[in-house]
């Protein structure tokens, strides 16, 4: 029998004004902007008002600036906690730092593994997460941690005008999984691409497995942050007879430095591109870009939790 903990409340800071107001009217529940303060140091001091008692969802993506969007979370969630708060989750649609998963280098850290133990220390008991870099997340949290997918929304507006021939492209190994998730539910195969990453904003795509020859790709990622990844993978489908009105799909549309530019060039062959609204969506004249909102989806999983139900439906499959 499912039960309700105290007063479901919703809290936002800076991050998603937008979204957190409508995950809010979807389920009429209590919902507050935090009032944050910048001092002149460039140090942040929110106040988040009367919690006390609420089961509260701080909502704050951490797209860019991402360090700075985390400490607004970290201090919000503290807020909340020292307010009276009778649970805190964090609800990150995306996560920064999950990139960090590992050291590359001798002299790294592993930022994911730090984030998450920053959360915990500031006091969130839960934490919900849209398509994670890494699933190895659930595992670096010292709390309950749900990872849920924007893969099944993005597939909808895929499945409207996809061609017959359409062929699923995972851009790097690490895709692999995701994109076998597209495939299953675009019912299209798969091609994987080879990528070496030269610096964090170069990679080089040396091989394809899989046939894209006179097919239209559907090059699918978890985000897209400089544009350097979809952009090697573009030019290596077209080099192996691929289509040009290739479609690209990524749950997050970070789109920072000279994203925008890259995937806007014609040679890229790039017809359309669909992201989420993880993180507010970048507007950039010359490059079109189709938001699809996953305010629903995370309207779902607050009121499943909350209600102390299952969130199977909604969780990223391994
Ligand atoms: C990396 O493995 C990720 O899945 C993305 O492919 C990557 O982070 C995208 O970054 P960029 O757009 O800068 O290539």
């Amino acid at each position: 029998m499912a039960t309700t903990l105290s007063n479901l409340r919703l809290v936002c800071g800076t991050t998603h004004h937008a979204m957190a107001a409508t995950i809010a009217a979807v389920l009429s529940c209590e919902f507050t902007t935090a009032e944050v303060e910048r001092f002149p140091d460039g140090e942040l001091c929110p106040r988040v008002g009367n919690v006390r008692g609420d089961d509260v969802f701080v909502i704050a993506p951490t797209g860019s600036p991402a360090s700075e969007h985390l400490v607004e979370l970290l201090l919000l969630v503290d807020a909340c906690g020292r307010g009276g708060a009778a649970r805190i989750t964090a609800v990150m649609p995306y996560f920064a730092y999950a990139r960090q998963d590992r050291r590359t280098r001798s002299g790294e850290a592993v930022g994911a593994r730090v984030v998450a133990d920053a959360l915990v220390a500031a006091g969130a008991q839960r934490v919900v997460v849209v398509d994670p870099h890494t699933t190895a997340l659930e595992a670096m949290c010292g709390v309950p941690t749900e990872m849920i997918t924007a893969v099944p929304v993005l597939a909808r507006a895929l499945r409207a005008d996809l061609s017959a021939d359409a062929v699923v492209v995972a851009p790097d190994l690490g895709a692999v999984k995701l994109a076998r998730r597209y495939s299953t539910l675009l019912q299209r195969p798969l091609a994987i691409v080879s990528k070496t990453r030269v610096s964090a904003e170069q990679v080089t795509a040396e091989g394809l497995v899989g046939d894209v020859t006179d097919r239209t790709a559907v090059i699918v990622d978890d985000m897209i942050s400089t544009g350097a990844t979809i952009k090697a993978a573009a030019r290596l489908v077209l080099d192996n007879g691929g289509r040009a009105g290739i479609i690209v799909a990524a749950t997050h549309g970070l789109l920072v430095g000279p994203a925008c530019q890259r995937l806007e060039a014609a040679s890229n062959g790039i017809g359309s591109l669909l992201v989420t609204d993880s993180v507010p969506p970048v507007y950039r004249a010359g490059l079109y870009v189709e938001v699809h909102t996953i305010s629903g989806l995370l309207a779902d999983a607050i009121g499943r939790l909350h209600s102390d139900q299952d969130l199977d439906e909604l969780l990223m499959q391994s």
